[in-house]
């Protein structure tokens, strides 16, 4: 005991600190969420979101190859659907010619070394902003996968490495995986949202694609803040059913779900800092009221420490450039 130990001796330098640091950030730790839109030569800033962009496809390129030159290996595209192709039947999810399905081959083309995740949920597709097919003011859950596992084999001939359910329906990685390896794709990957929770940390996000509800709220497919056993539950069903890598969201409310999935589980473990969180900080920032990039480096960190793999961040560009 003390003086014989004193833990003070391994943070006398910077130097030391970092011989015995036990978390590290590295470009492999991210998945960069990617908004893209219609038109060309647009690149808009989302209005909750300060410094992130909705990009068009041809300019998507540009930024996809910044990406990749940094060493940013993944990214999980999210499109913005024109109001007048929505409906509640999810059809254009499934045109072959959409525009998730070109921003697939566009990224394909680009860097053909970037893992491509895509979202599959029907909330930008849905004229009534629910991630499933709504009758009577429910969500019916076995009708919606049908459809999800159709985008999902859609997004796989498109050229997805990785398809990335975010909808929170009961069974649809099953759903997902059985008509995946039916078709022949053995090799696309499904990175399941298994433990989405029902969050107001959204909401940055719903502004960003226009997909925000349109009645009532998401709380009977995603998950109560308040439960925990329910996350493992979840997670467990979903790696049953074939999910490759689980993940958690939002991040930083929810590491205690972090760490009880990481030691209950033999796969990988994605967190998505959401919107929200990207949000807050840059608002307190903006108003000199926190350090920008040392909290986004703690909350990072945080994160990996807490147990993800990997790290679904609108922070990834500006953490890997301040790591180089
Ligand atoms: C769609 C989806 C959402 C997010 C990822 N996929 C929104 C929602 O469920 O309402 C949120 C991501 C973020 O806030 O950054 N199902």
């Amino acid at each position: 005991m003390y003086p014989l130990r004193r833990n003070r001796r391994l943070r006398t330098s910077e130097s030391i600190r970092s011989l015995v640091r036990e978390t590290l950030i590295a470009p492999d730790d991210f998945l960069v969420p990617l908004f893209v839109v219609e038109g060309k030569g647009v690149k808009e800033e989302i209005s909750s979101m300060p410094g992130y962009f909705r990009y068009s496809l041809d300019l998507l390129t540009s930024e996809v190859n910044e990406l990749w030159s940094l060493g940013l290996k993944g990214v999980l595209l999210f499109v913005k659907v024109p109001d007048e192709l929505k409906d509640n039947s999810g059809k254009e999810a499934l045109n072959p010619e959409g525009l998730m399905q070109r921003a697939i081959r566009t990224v394909k083309e680009t860097a053909p070394e970037m893992v491509v995740m895509t979202d599959v949920a029907l909330d930008p597709y849905s004229s009534f902003g629910h991630d499933g097919i709504v009758s009577e003011g429910k969500i019916l859950n076995d009708d919606t996968n049908a459809v999800l596992a159709e985008m999902a084999l859609s997004h796989a001939k498109a050229g997805a490495d990785f398809v990335a359910p975010s909808d929170m329906m009961d069974g649809r990685i099953f759903e997902i995986r059985t008509l995946l390896e039916d078709e022949g794709f053995h090799d696309t990957g499904i990175m399941s949202y298994s433990a989405k929770y029902a969050s107001a940390f959204y909401g940055p996000f719903r502004d960003a694609l226009d997909s925000a509800p349109g009645f009532g709220d998401k709380k009977t497919y995603q998950m109560d803040p308040a439960n925990r056993d329910e996350a493992i539950r979840e997670t467990l069903m979903d790696i049953n059913e074939g999910a490759d890598i689980v993940m958690v969201k939002p991040g930083l409310c929810y590491l205690d779900i972090v760490r009880d999935i990481r030691n209950s589980v033999d796969v990988p473990v994605a967190v998505y800092q959401v919107s929200g969180e990207y949000a807050m900080l840059k608002a307190a920032a903006e108003k000199g009221w926190l350090d920008h990039d040392a909290v986004m480096m703690e909350q990072i960190t945080a994160i990996k420490r807490a147990g993800a793999h990997i790290i679904a961040s609108y922070f990834a560009k500006d953490v890997v450039k301040m790591l180089s």
